[in-house]
């Protein structure tokens, strides 16, 4: 694996999507700079992909800046930055914790905001350079009583939409991947995966790394995937009665992805 390739720091690396895609930006020839808490796990990846690591809670301002000074220092010039920390919100708005609401928005949609702007400076200087946002297709529908992660998703989206025009201009290319559901220790999918029918439809997290690298590769601004998910792109859009309408009768009671 390489040690002096580009520099693509990902974000959430310790486990899931972002450890797969550490795994395949390394096998790329990228230098991996990963960040997520659990420092074990990063040692252990670090030294799989021949990569670095930062201990990084990406909820805190503060600790994301002094890493991201720390990184380029070393980096000053990154080519990649993939925002993938998340957490799941198994709760509704109402009866549900309200710290867990507090904490889904600060990591899933603060956590990319801070990382952009703290590496920023290394992905100008790397320029043309790629900003990866792994949002999900709960950023674009909200669905019954999984609200607060799918709100935190959609302030993700927007802020991955609102900042592609302008740094597009200053030569950072930013791509917006929507994944359905996707097995993950955070994320489990067992109501599908117990069934041979739904389980097929349920990809691991190698498949979402395959289409972050695909995105990369093709300079697609924004891909829902699987390709089953697409219509609910636009559907909300297009007929947001008819989409309410459906959604207070059969609408599942939480969606957690
Ligand atoms: N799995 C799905 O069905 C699915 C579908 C659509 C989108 N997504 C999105 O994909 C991304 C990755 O999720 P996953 O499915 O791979 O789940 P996962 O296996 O639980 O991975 C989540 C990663 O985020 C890190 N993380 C959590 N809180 C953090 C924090 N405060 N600061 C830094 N890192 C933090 C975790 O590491 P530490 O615990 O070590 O910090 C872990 O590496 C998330 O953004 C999720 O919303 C997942």
């Amino acid at each position: 694996m390489s040690a002096a390739g580009p520099v693509a720091v990902i974000t959430g690396a310790s486990s899931g999507i972002g450890e797969a895609i550490a795994r395949a930006l390394a096998g790329r020839g990228y230098r991996c700079v990963l960040l997520a808490r659990r420092d074990e796990l990063l040692r252990a990846l670090a030294e799989q992909v021949g990569g670095e690591f930062e201990v990084c809670d990406v909820s805190e301002r503060e600790q994301v800046e002094q890493v991201a000074a720390r990184v380029l220092e070393r980096h000053p010039q990154v080519k990649l930055l993939v925002n993938n920390a998340g957490i799941a919100a198994r709760t509704s708005f109402f009866g549900g914790e309200s710290e867990r609401i507090e904490a889904v928005v600060r990591v899933n949609y603060l956590g990319t905001v801070w990382a952009t702007r703290a590496f920023l400076p290394g992905l100008e200087a790397a320029a043309p350079s790629d900003v990866v946002d792994v949002v999900s297709v709960a950023g674009l529908v909200a669905v019954g009583g999984g609200g607060p992660y799918a709100a935190s998703k959609h302030a993700q989206l927007a802020f991955s939409r609102g900042v592609q025009p302008e740094l597009a201009r200053r030569g950072v290319r930013v791509h917006t991947v929507c994944p359905g559901f996707v097995e993950t220790e955070g994320f489990p999918q067992d109501r599908f995966t117990r069934n041979p029918l739904l389980r097929r439809f349920v990809p691991g997290p190698e498949y979402v790394a395959t289409h972050v690298l695909r995105a990369v590769d093709r300079n697609l601004r924004e891909i829902v995937i699987p390709w089953w998910y697409r219509p609910l792109a636009f559907l909300p859009t297009v007929a947001p009665g008819l989409v309410a309408r459906v959604l207070e009768r059969v609408g599942p009671s939480r969606v957690h992805s």
